[in-house]
């Protein structure tokens, strides 16, 4: 259904909805996973929802020799696997009409000029205006010669009125040079204010609810800081392995694939100070102040931890481990497990431990943010009252089942003082009748409609990098292998052994 058409939205809501003006997106790397399950479902969707301007055109350009209508086609298809809305014949008859593909290389001019006639093609038949996104979703080699031949082209130039942005994916480098160097080849073509960098957990509704959480409400606040928190867990397990995606992963490995943009970024939503608005600005100003107050303790033996999946059990089927993987060099150093502690050198977090960790085949595809609250100055109740009663807790769910929930003490009926830890729960399907939007959903409108606080600056990147390369650098110079864990478990002894240290254990999600 049409959000809009929603009949149990508030007939009093007046806010109009965020629709693209016309404009034309390019999609580079057209063939690959990301664009055919996110990206093309994604703009689908939108259109679905009646936020895609009747002037709009989608061109893919990728190596294969197809027509306009076999890419369609793939679109097609793409859509009817994956998008999370109905299909509507009228709205894919539209979106149809400004569906194009160029074959072509990086390196070959002739590509460029094909890709410059088909958009100037688009901008007139369907009215696209001169506005233009350009997607990179490719690997960081391809962008060096396409930012060349975009400049080659003309492709980027500004005119009054119009506009020319970029879309990149992470990773942004694997490291804080090679992020600098990236970043070098973008900005010589496009303006930092061009520039939209994916991180698509910003885009997800729950992280948003963050800034809900903490900012909309009275409660929280007072208690959100080290008088009251113990420490915070943030966690993102995946019951997956690598699949097929080796070629990207081996030599990647877990803390450069999501501890460097999606857990830091919920680090910084959830440790930072309130800004003074939600205008990009401000939220960025904010996050870079957290993150460079951010540092993993520099005993990184003690206060990391990484792992690699053995074989095991997965859903009741055996699972081969991470070295077995096609495409995965037998000697391996790659972890899928990673788990770092991270302090935050200012007056609010001083002494509070931030234990991020992410995993492949864990038992379960779960993230969150939990806060761990200290335990009461003084309980007066004996021992034995409070035997089952764990610590106060506030964990964030960020997917999947997604919602928030309270963990504290209660007393179970009876003639007895006893307390057991119970939980009040907010479901998101049990609170609001519609479904979230898929991430990339609202990261595309956003672009299109040039609304940049949900993408991270470089400078982020940058701090982020800070905060990860020594530990990446003591990984690499380590002679073993990681630590082996059973695939279908929670990861390795050092994981446990790290917080143990601390007198925590991880919270089971
Ligand atoms: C991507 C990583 O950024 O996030 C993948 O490259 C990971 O390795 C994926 O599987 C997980 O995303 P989500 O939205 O399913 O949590």
């Amino acid at each position: 259904m049409n959000s809009y058409d929603n009949p149990l939205r508030d007939p009093q809501d007046r806010r109009l909805p965020r629709i693209a003006g016309p404009c034309v997106l390019v999609i580079f790397g057209v063939t690959g996973d990301l664009s055919r399950k996110k990206l093309m479902p994604a703009v689908y969707d939108l259109a679905n929802r009646g936020l895609l301007p009747p002037g709009f055109g989608l061109v893919g350009f990728a190596r294969r020799d197809w027509a306009d209508q076999d890419f369609a086609q793939v679109v097609h298809d793409a859509v009817k696997e994956h998008a999370r809305t109905p299909f509507r014949e009228e709205v894919w008859e539209q979106l149809l009409e400004g569906i194009r593909f160029v074959s072509g290389t990086f390196d070959s001019d002739e590509s460029f000029e094909n890709l410059k006639a088909t958009i100037d093609e688009l901008d007139t038949t369907r009215g696209t205006g001169g506005n233009h996104a350009f997607y990179l979703s490719i690997p960081p080699s391809g962008f060096e010669p396409v930012m060349s031949q975009l400049a080659k082209h003309g492709l980027a130039e500004r005119h009054p009125g119009t506009w020319n942005r970029v879309v990149i994916e992470k990773p942004f480098g694997h490291d804080l040079a090679s992020a600098k160097e990236l970043n070098a080849v973008v900005e010589r073509l496009f303006k930092p204010h061009e520039v939209f960098r994916i991180d698509h957990y910003l885009g997800k509704e729950t992280v948003q609810n963050l800034l809900a959480l903490r900012f909309a409400n009275q409660m929280f606040e007072p208690i959100w800081n080290n008088h009251y928190v113990s420490h915070v867990e943030i966690t993102m397990a995946e019951d997956i392995g690598i699949g097929g995606r080796a070629g990207y992963f081996d030599g990647i490995g877990s803390a450069r694939d999501v501890m460097q943009n999606h857990l830091l970024q919920l680090l910084a939503l959830t440790a930072m100070e309130e800004p003074t608005s939600f205008e990009a600005s401000q939220l960025r100003a904010e996050k870079k102040k957290v993150l460079a107050a951010a540092r993993v303790p520099d005993d990184y033996d003690l206060h990391t931890a990484r792992g690699q999946y053995a074989a095991g059990w997965q859903g009741g089927q055996p699972v081969i481990g991470y070295l077995e993987e096609e495409g995965v060099d037998p000697a391996s150093k790659t972890e899928t497990y990673a788990a770092i502690r991270v302090d935050i050198d200012n007056r609010r977090w001083a002494g509070v431990p931030f234990y991020l960790r992410t995993a492949k085949r864990m038992p379960r595809r779960v993230t969150e943010v939990a806060l761990s609250f200290k335990r009461a100055p003084h309980l007066p109740f004996t021992i034995t009252d409070t035997e089952e009663l764990g610590t106060n807790a506030l964990v964030m769910r960020i997917q999947p089942d997604e919602g928030v929930t309270l963990r504290f003490g209660a007393k179970v009926p009876g003639t007895q003082m006893e307390i057991r830890e119970v939980s009040m729960d907010f479901a998101y399907g049990g609170s609001f009748t519609e479904s979230s939007p898929e991430a990339y959903e609202r990261l595309i409108l956003d672009v299109l409609l040039g609304d940049p606080p949900l993408f991270p600056q470089q400078e982020e990147v940058e701090l982020s990098w800070e905060i990860l390369d020594p530990v990446l650098e003591h990984w690499a110079s380590l002679p073993e292998q990681p630590e082996q864990y059973e695939a279908g478990t929670w990861g390795p002894q050092s994981g446990y052994d790290m917080v143990a240290r601390d007198g925590f254990t991880w919270r089971r999600p």
